[in-house]
C-alpha cells in the first residue's frame, strides 16, 4: 500500500529534541509530506523519543502499545530519537508494526529513509551511533515560534558522565562552523526572530572547526547581529566553562543574564564517582566569576540525588551548595540507572524512599532560597518578552532576560502587547517561581518589523 504523504509527530525530551523535530518536520515537508495535527489522519506517525530517565522511556513503550490499536489502517510508524538509538532493532521485535528506527545522528539520511519506506521496505534503521562526524544541517527547519528560535551549534557528547545515556544516544561531539551558525542566525534575524537559543548537549564545548572563533566570541557575534535582542545558550558543562563567557555577557547587551550550569552534586566524592571531572571548589570558583559580573546573572542548575554511594554527608554538601550559590532555579532528579552507562553496574545503594526524601529536602530548601532571592526584583523595571495571555486572570505572561516568568497587567484600556513584543514591566510582587507586575504606563511594546503581521489586538479588562 502506498504511504499517504501526511505525517503526525510527537516529541518528548529536551530542547535538542524539540529542535530536531523542527528540522525533521522541515525535511519531511521538503520531501512532499504534509503535517497533520490528528494522528488518525496521518499516513506516517513519528515518535521522537527521550531516554534520559526511567519514566521518559517507559512512556515510549506505553505509547507504542497505544500505536498497536491503529495497526491495520495502513499507517506507517517511525520511532526516532534517543530511545530509538538506545533500543535499536529491539524496537522492531517489541513493535513489529514500526518501519523506521533512527537515532538523531542519522537524521541527515532521512530523505533516503523516506524513499525506502515509500518503496515498501518495512525495517529501516538509522543507527549511526558514534560513527559519524557530520551534523544535521538543513535549511528546511520548520520553526514553531516566529520570534524565538533554536540553533544547534554542537551535537553529541564526549563527556561520558557515569549516569548519562547521551553519549550513547546522540553520538560523538561534532561542532558546526562559526560561519554556518552565523549565516543561520542572520537569516533568522532577517525573518524577524529576536530571540535565539544556541543549543548543544555541552554547548560550551563547541570548538569552531574552522578555528576562527572561541565559544565566547561566537556568543558575542550572534549577540551583535542587528535585530537580535536576546541570546541564550544551553546546556553548559562546568568543565569547559571559561571566564570569557562571563566577560562576553557583561560586554554584550543581547546576551541574556542567565547561565544554566548543572552541578549535579555538591560533594566532590560523588562528582568523582559521576566522572564529572571537577570538584565542588572548582565549580564554586566558576560561580564566583558569575557572582562577580557587572550584570545580575541568574544561575540555574540540574542536580541528581541518590547517586550510588551518596552518603548523608554527601547529600548535606549538595544542600549547603544551594545556599552558597543561591540558584535562581534548580531541576532536581532522583538517580535512575540507564542502560549502557557505567553507573548501571554500580550498586544502586540508595533506597527509593531515601531518594524521594532527599529530593523533597532539596526542593524545599531551594524553594526557600528562591523565595528570598527573587525578592531582589521587587520594585525593579524588567524587560519582558510577551509569550501568552492568561485571560482568566487578565494577565499577560512573558519572560525576563534572566529566564523568569513574569505575569503582568496592563493599564485598563491600553492595547494588549502582541506575542513576541518586548516591554518594560514594573515588578510589584515576587513569588518563589515567578515575578508579578504592571506594564510601565505608556510604554510602547517593541515588535520586530519582519514579524509585524497583523496581531489579534484584544483589550484586557
Ligand atoms: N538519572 C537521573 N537524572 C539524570 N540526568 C541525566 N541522567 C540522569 C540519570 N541517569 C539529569 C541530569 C542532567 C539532566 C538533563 O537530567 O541532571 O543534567
Ligand atoms: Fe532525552 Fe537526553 Fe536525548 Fe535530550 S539528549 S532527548 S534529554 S535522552
Amino acid at each position: 500500500m502506498p504511504v499517504s504523504k501526511t505525517f503526525y509527530i510527537e516529541t518528548f525530551g529536551c530542547q535538542m529534541n524539540a529542535h530536531d523535530s523542527e528540522k525533521v518536520i522541515g525535511t519531511l515537508e521538503h520531501e512532499g509530506y504534509t503535517q497533520v495535527s490528528d494522528e488518525t489522519e496521518a499516513g506516517l506517525i513519528l515518535y521522537n523519543t527521550c531516554s534520559i530517565r526511567d519514566k521518559a522511556e517507559q512512556k515510549v513503550f506505553h505509547r507504542l502499545n497505544e500505536y498497536k490499536r491503529m495497526q491495520g489502517e495502513g499507517k506507517k510508524f517511525a520511532v526516532i530519537g534517543c530511545v530509538a538509538q538506545q533500543e535499536g532493532e529491539r524496537i522492531f521485535e517489541r513493535a513489529p508494526y514500526v518501519s523506521i528506527v533512527a537515532g538523531s545522528a542519522s537524521y541527515r539520511n532521512l530523505p533516503s529513509m523516506l524513499s525506502r519506506l515509500e518503496a515498501g521496505e518495512s525495517r529501516i534503521t538509522g543507527l549511526d551511533d558514534r560513527q559519524t562526524d557530520e551534523t544535521f544541517d538543513t535549511e528546511f527547519t520548520a520553526r514553531s515560534n516566529p520570534h524565538r528560535g533554536y540553533i544547534t551549534i554542537i551535537e553529541g557528547c564526549d563527556k561520558f558522565c557515569a549516569y548519562c545515556v547521551v553519549p550513547y544516544t546522540r553520538g560523538k561531539e561534532r561542532s558546526r562552523t562559526s560561519a554556518s551558525v552565523l549565516v543561520e542566525a542572520r537569516r533568522m534575524a532577517d525573518q524577524g526572530f529576536t530571540d535565539i537559543q544556541l543549543l548543544g548537549q555541552n554547548v560550551n564545548s563547541w570548538r569552531d572547526p574552522s578555528g576562527k572563533l572561541s565559544f565566547a566570541e561566537l556568543l558575542s557575534a550572534v549577540g551583535n547581529i542587528t535585530g537580535i535582542k536576546r541570546v541564550r545558550f544551553t546546556t553548559s558543562h562546568p568543565r569547559d566553562f571559561t571566564r570569557d563567557i562571563v566577560e562576553a555577557i557583561d560586554a554584550t547587551p543581547a546576551l541574556c543574564d542567565h547561565i544554566h550550569l548543572p552541578v549535579q552534586s555538591g560533594s566532590s566524592a560523588v562528582l568523582a564517582a559521576m566522572s564529572r571531572e571537577y570538584t565542588r571548589d572548582w565549580y564554586l570558583e566558576r560561580m564566583s566569576w558569575i557572582h562577580g559580573a557587572k550584570r545580575d546573572i541568574s544561575i540555574t542548575s540540574d542536580m541528581i540525588v541518590g547517586f550510588p554511594g551518596e552518603t548523608d554527608a554527601d547529600f548535606e554538601e549538595t544542600i549547603t551548595l544551594l545556599g552558597a550559590v543561591r540558584y535562581d532555579a534548580v531541576f532536581a532528579f532522583k538517580f535512575s540507572p540507564r542502560p549502557n552507562t557505567p553507573a548501571v553496574t554500580m550498586i544502586d545503594s540508595i533506597p527509593e524512599e531515601l531518594k524521594t526524601e532527599r529530593l523533597r529536602i532539596l526542593n524545599d530548601r531551594q524553594r526557600e532560597i528562591q523565595r528570598e532571592h527573587y525578592a531582589r526584583h521587587l520594585g525593579q523595571q524588567v524587560e519582558v518578552m510577551v509569550e501568552s495571555y492568561n485571560s482568566a486572570r487578565g494577565q499577560v505572561v512573558g519572560r525576563s532576560s534572566q529566564n523568569k516568568t513574569v505575569n503582568f497587567t496592563i493599564t485598563p484600556g491600553e492595547i494588549q502587547p502582541p506575542i513576541g513584543s518586548y516591554l518594560p514591566v514594573h515588578i510589584t510582587r515576587t513569588m518563589p517561581n515567578c515575578l508579578v507586575g504592571e506594564a510601565v504606563e505608556g510604554a510602547v511594546p517593541f515588535l520586530a518589523t519582519a514579524s509585524m503581521q497583523p496581531q489579534p489586538f484584544v483589550v484586557l479588562n
